[in-house]
């Protein structure tokens, strides 16, 4: 299959009346695939009025078919189709301060949407992304869009056009973008429980979800909340990926790290290794001699957020076997990092 390349810049709206973008629309409406930007990270979507195309979303990416989509919405009029009459009072309320935005909601799904997007299940992942690339490409298809992340099933999502490589010949259209916002996966939360249920941390921080959602029910050991897709290998660069544990002290977690970074070394010594920290350590590795990469400074996990999956990726890039990464305090959006980083670990 040939992949036509559409380079779109968020920061303008003259796309909308381009000739490229509205053949892209008019090949999704008829049934392709499209990979698009969200502020979290790519999707890999279809109309979801068309199973064959819905199909082909599972195929494109390698994907168990038993794990479900979310369905994307530009507008409030498109949930009718989405969701069942009716959805508990909260949603409203969510909906209303976490949207547009990078929040998913389950809710009890409507008799139309179909069976492959949700699984099987009774319940569908619906969010409206703040995205304005994503939101004209869902208005202008006059359709939501059904979307898995636009990576091949194991490896991490994509955040950056560069990630999209190996999905080349794999979708007809692919709209590129400068890097996205938030660089993590949507927060899920379940609505169908008899309190509101995390299935997945996100770019939202647990302090501002308790905030509105003070019934919120978590996991204990938060950084493992799961969703169903996350049995699944995830998020997983080639290396081997070692997570240290967080220290308040950071000259003992730095000292800890060392340690640890050399006797790995000395157990392989055939391997490539390196640390990656963040911009507060990096120095004192540095004197040790050893190889690090910073994901930027601890005082702003935003952006170390946003760089999370692009460094993983780059692991593989660099040949890396064995990574060894500084934990984070699990606050805020700490949380959200260590959860990704463990599904890293796992493999
Ligand atoms: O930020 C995001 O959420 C991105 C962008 C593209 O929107 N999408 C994304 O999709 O991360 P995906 O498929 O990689 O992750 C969706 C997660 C999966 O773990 C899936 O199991 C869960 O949502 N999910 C989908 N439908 C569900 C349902 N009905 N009940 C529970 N979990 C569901
Ligand atoms: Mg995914």
């Amino acid at each position: 299959m040939k992949t036509k390349i559409l380079k779109i810049s968020v920061n303008s709206s003259d796309y909308v009346q381009s000739e490229e973008f509205s053949q892209c629309v008019s090949d999704v409406k008829a049934g392709a695939l499209v990979i698009f930007p969200t502020e979290t990270v790519y999707g890999l979507g279809a109309v979801i009025d068309n199973e064959e195309a819905l199909r082909k979303i599972y195929m494109a990416k390698g994907r168990p078919s038993d794990n479900p989509l979310i369905v994307h919405i530009a507008n409030m009029k498109q949930l009718e189709r989405v969701i069942e009459k009716d959805p508990p009072e909260i949603f409203g309320k969510l909906a209303h301060i976490f949207w547009p935005g990078p929040v998913t909601f389950i809710l009890k799904k409507n008799r139309a949407i179909s069976q492959i997007i949700t699984g099987n299940r009774s319940t569908v992942a619906v969010r409206f992304p703040s995205n304005k690339i994503a939101q004209s490409l869902i208005n202008q298809c006059e359709v939501p869009i059904a979307a898995p992340s636009a990576n091949l099933s194991g490896t991490p999502s994509p955040t950056r056009a560069e990630h999209l490589k190996e999905m080349k010949g794999r979708v007809e259209w692919i709209i590129e973008t400068e890097p996205l916002e938030f660089g993590l996966e949507s927060t899920i939360i379940s609505l169908v429980e008899s309190e509101p249920l995390l299935l997945r941390p996100g770019p939202v921080t647990m302090e501002r979800l308790m905030d509105f959602i003070p019934n919120l029910r978590v996991n204990k050991d938060l950084s493992q909340a799961r969703a169903p897709g996350m049995k699944y290998r995830h998020y997983s660069p080639k290396a081997s990926v070692i997570v240290l544990d967080w220290d308040k002290n950071t000259s003992q977690m730095v000292k800890k790290a060392i340690e640890t970074f050399k006797k790995l070394e000395k157990e392989n010594t055939d391997k490539k290794m390196i640390l990656i920290c963040t911009d507060e350590t990096q120095g004192e590795y540095s004197k040790a001699s050893i190889d690090s990469l910073s994901l930027g400074s601890k005082h702003d996990l935003y952006r170390v957020a946003s760089n999370l999956f692009h460094f993983l990726r780059m692991l593989d890039e660099k040949h890396i076997d064995i990574a060894l990464v500084e934990g984070f305090e699990e606050k805020g959006l700490g949380i959200t990092i260590m959860n990704r980083l463990n599904k890293a670990a796992l493999s």
